[in-house]
């Protein structure tokens, strides 16, 4: 089957990456968000993305001019009714998605497959709550969007051979390595990220070493583009909280465990760059690692 036109739900982070990289790949791209000031930030955010390209001499201003004319924002769910592949790319809350897919199952075209960008969550859980089992599927992205070259494309026990074909075409054709994974929670990559990035939280609770000292051992030592913490940071200390719960309430083992200190942290709002301020503060030229009074 060819993917001509692409839906994709929530602007965010995750969802204007995603938009980019279709539209930029030469797909018809409509994206739903629930307010305009969300469609505006994920735009103002494809737009620094786009210009920074151009200054740079990647791409032309024709190309960014095309990339923008294959965008469309909407507020209406309706507005998607004829994508060929819909990525949804909202909060990792099971209802919200699910009344989401629930809506597009009724309304696009027996076609139409449905994919999920959940960190966390498995896809059964979403595909159960449509009559197209078979067209649907994990498509996991990584962030930066833009950037990473990673797609976990994932197979539930219902998802046709024809599904993942298609995805495996679709993300190739998006710049994009595919690789195969089950709907286990976390599928391959969170599986073993999430532990590694709480085990790191861990060893700073426990006093092994500073927030700089245990970012450094990991950069310099394994050659990691960014330390754990400073990753935390990057993903959102909040968005981490929300999988390792949800990672910790499928599998019931410690290590999936949310430590006290990264609660304490979403508690007190310090949710990492996205807020100004995780491990490190990033309200100066550099950030600056928090005392955290540990
Ligand atoms: N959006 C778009 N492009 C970006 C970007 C962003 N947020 N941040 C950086 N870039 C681009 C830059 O423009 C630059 O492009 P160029 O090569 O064309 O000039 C390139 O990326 C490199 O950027 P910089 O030189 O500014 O910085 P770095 O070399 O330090 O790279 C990084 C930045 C790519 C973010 C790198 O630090 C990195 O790879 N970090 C690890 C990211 C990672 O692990 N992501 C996975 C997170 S887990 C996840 O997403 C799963 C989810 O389920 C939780």
């Amino acid at each position: 089957m060819k993917i001509r036109k692409v839906g994709v739900l929530g602007c965010g982070l995750m969802g204007s990456g995603i938009t980019q990289v279709c539209a930029e790949a030469g797909y018809e791209t409509v994206v739903l968000e629930v307010e305009q000031r969300f469609l505006d930030k994920g735009f103002a955010s494809i737009e620094k993305n786009l210009s920074r390209a151009v200054e740079k001499g990647k791409i032309t201003q024709e190309a960014k001019a095309k990339t923008w004319s294959l965008i469309k924002g909407t507020l209406n769910i309706e507005d998607l009714k004829d994508c060929d592949l819909i990525i949804e790319a909202v909060v990792e809350d099971l209802k919200v998605k699910n009344e989401m897919f629930s809506k597009l199952d009724s309304l696009c075209p027996e076609h139409t497959i449905l994919a999920s960008n959940t960190s966390s969550l498995t896809i059964m859980a979403m595909a159960a709550s449509t009559k197209r089992q078979d067209r649907f599927c994990g498509l996991h992205f990584f962030n930066p969007v833009p950037v990473m070259k990673l797609v976990e494309v994932v197979r539930t026990i219902a998802t046709s051979q024809q599904t993942i074909d298609t995805c495996f075409e679709f993300c190739k054709s998006i710049g994009k390595e595919p690789i195969l994974a089950k709907d286990n929670s976390g599928f391959i990559v969170n599986l073993l990220l999430v532990p590694y990035l709480l085990d790191a939280i861990r060893a700073l609770e426990q006093g092994v070493a500073s927030i700089e000292d245990i970012d450094k051992g990991m950069v310099l030592g394994c050659n990691h583009p960014m330390g754990p913490l400073t990753l935390l940071d990057f993903v959102g200390l909040d968005t981490t909280y929300n999988i390792a719960n949800i990672m910790f309430e499928e599998y019931r083992e410690k290590r999936y465990a949310p430590p006290p200190l990264l609660k304490k942290m979403v508690l007190a709002g310090y949710y990492g760059r996205k807020s100004g301020r995780g491990f490190y503060d990033y309200s100066g030229e550099k950030p600056v690692p928090v005392d955290l009074g540990i």
